[in-house]
């Protein structure tokens, strides 16, 4: 039974306020306003600014009396240069808050430019380790409202930015309670355009999210629902997404299932990111192929730790296998099904970085709530495996 796309316009208050459902961009003005902003810096990445559907959202902007200025110099995979850039126009044109629209690589440009704009410290005095966020001044962020162009990372609703080093080819987070967007519009006729290969990719960081995040040995079980629901969502909506693109239904599911990914995801993360966060800034490649790639490599690498968990899941999701061997088959039938490639090396990644990987990882921020503890060896066996295709799950 498939359900009236009009029926699922909603206004939610959680984690922030959300206005989702088809055609609430026609909405962006007014949210601009109830958030305070009168000038908006308008940031998103070159190649979405091309497509009428920024220049839309620009136009509602400007018949406004908003004016909004363009900033659109961003790379996927946004490196410190493009938020030191974007926070320099911010202050040239007297801007008051960012409408940061695209996938999260404008997202979260956007939301480290709102960040940065009225701080004195390097980008890098905050990245998320043990309390530097305090070191920000509260006064001196900008408030972002979030429009997300692919379903995948959840930026809309996060608290950190995934910003480059280019220096040294790593993936540095920069968190703050407050670069949560005060506002997000989530309507899925924006991703109506993400293609195939892309919605695949980008699906596949949504399901990396809600599994790492339930994965995690803590006690949150409203995070856990939260990611069970995800991943029925996804299992129900990616394959529709990837085959029929203009089905706006599967669109509003996958949107709806990446938000709550990384809602999941304040629980924390694991080994799929501590490995895809070095490889996609070493290799300029795109995170949640990288992260689909991962996978099944990953959930082999953590059975022994995540078998009970698995009992659980597998019965959620009413999978037709029960425990670990039921959600193995599902997600390698489904990364079959959206065409993941196999292996690392099919992307153009090898072994002559390995061992500049294998140290990130061990240190990445997602790699202390991985089940099963990161170690050296270990993570270099897993690398390899998932480089070569070794030991992928039954
Ligand atoms: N902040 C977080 O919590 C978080 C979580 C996961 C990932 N990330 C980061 O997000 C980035 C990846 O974001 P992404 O997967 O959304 O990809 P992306 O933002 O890099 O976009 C990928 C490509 O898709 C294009 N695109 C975007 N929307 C489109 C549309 N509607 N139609 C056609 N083309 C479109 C873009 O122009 C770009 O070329 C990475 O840098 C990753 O590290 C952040
Ligand atoms: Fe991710």
């Amino acid at each position: 039974m498939t359900t009236d796309p009009l029926s699922l316009a909603v206004n939610w208050n959680y984690p922030t306020p959300i206005k989702f459902g088809p055609g609430r961009i026609a909405e962006l003005a007014d949210v601009c306003k109830v958030a305070g902003i009168a000038r908006p810096l308008f940031v998103t990445d070159s190649a979405l600014a091309k497509l009428p559907i920024a220049t839309a959202a620009l136009q509602l902007l400007s018949d406004a009396g908003l004016g909004a200025a363009l900033f659109s110099e961003i790379k996927p995979n946004p490196s410190a240069t493009n938020v030191i850039d974007g926070v320099a126009m911010f202050k040239r044109g007297g801007h008051d808050g960012v409408v940061a629209f695209g996938g999260g690589s404008a997202l979260d440009a956007g939301k480290a430019i709102a960040f940065m704009s009225g701080q004195t410290r390097p980008l890098w005095d905050f990245e998320d380790v043990g309390d530097n966020w305090t070191r920000a001044d509260p006064k001196g962020i900008a408030p972002t409202v979030a429009v997300p162009t692919t379903a995948g990372t959840g930026s809309e609703v996060g608290r950190v930015s995934v910003i480059t080093d280019e220096e040294t080819h790593t993936k540095r987070l920069i968190f703050h309670p407050r670069i949560m967007p005060v506002a997000v519009i989530a309507d899925p006729v924006l991703t109506i355009g993400v293609p195939s290969h892309l919605t695949a990719a980008t699906g596949m960081d949504a399901l990396a999210h809600c599994l790492e995040a339930y994965c995690v040995h803590s006690y949150h079980p409203m995070a856990d629902g939260i990611a069970i629901e995800g991943l029925r969502l996804i299992r129900e909506w990616l394959p529709v997404a990837c085959r029929e693109g203009t089905n706006i239904e599967a669109r509003a599911r996958m949107l709806t299932a990446a938000t709550m990914g990384a809602v999941a995801f304040q629980k924390g993360l694991g080994a799929i990111h501590s490995l895809s966060h070095p490889v996609g800034a070493h290799y300029g490649l795109h995170h949640g192929l990288l992260n689909g790639v991962l996978m099944p490599y990953v959930l082999t690498f953590n059975r022994t730790a995540i078998e009970p968990k698995m009992e659980v899941l597998a019965r959620s999701l009413g999978l037709p296998r029960p425990g670990y061997d039921g959600v193995a088959a599902w997600i390698n039938g489904l990364c079959r099904e959206v065409a993941i490639p196999r292996t690392l090396a099919e992307l153009g990644v090898d072994d002559s970085r390995a061992d500049q990987i294998v140290r990130a990882a061990l240190v990445d921020p997602t790699a202390p709530t991985n089940p099963i503890p990161l170690e050296a060896d270990a993570v270099r066996a897993l690398f390899i495996a998932a480089l070569r295709g070794d030991g992928r799950a039954p």
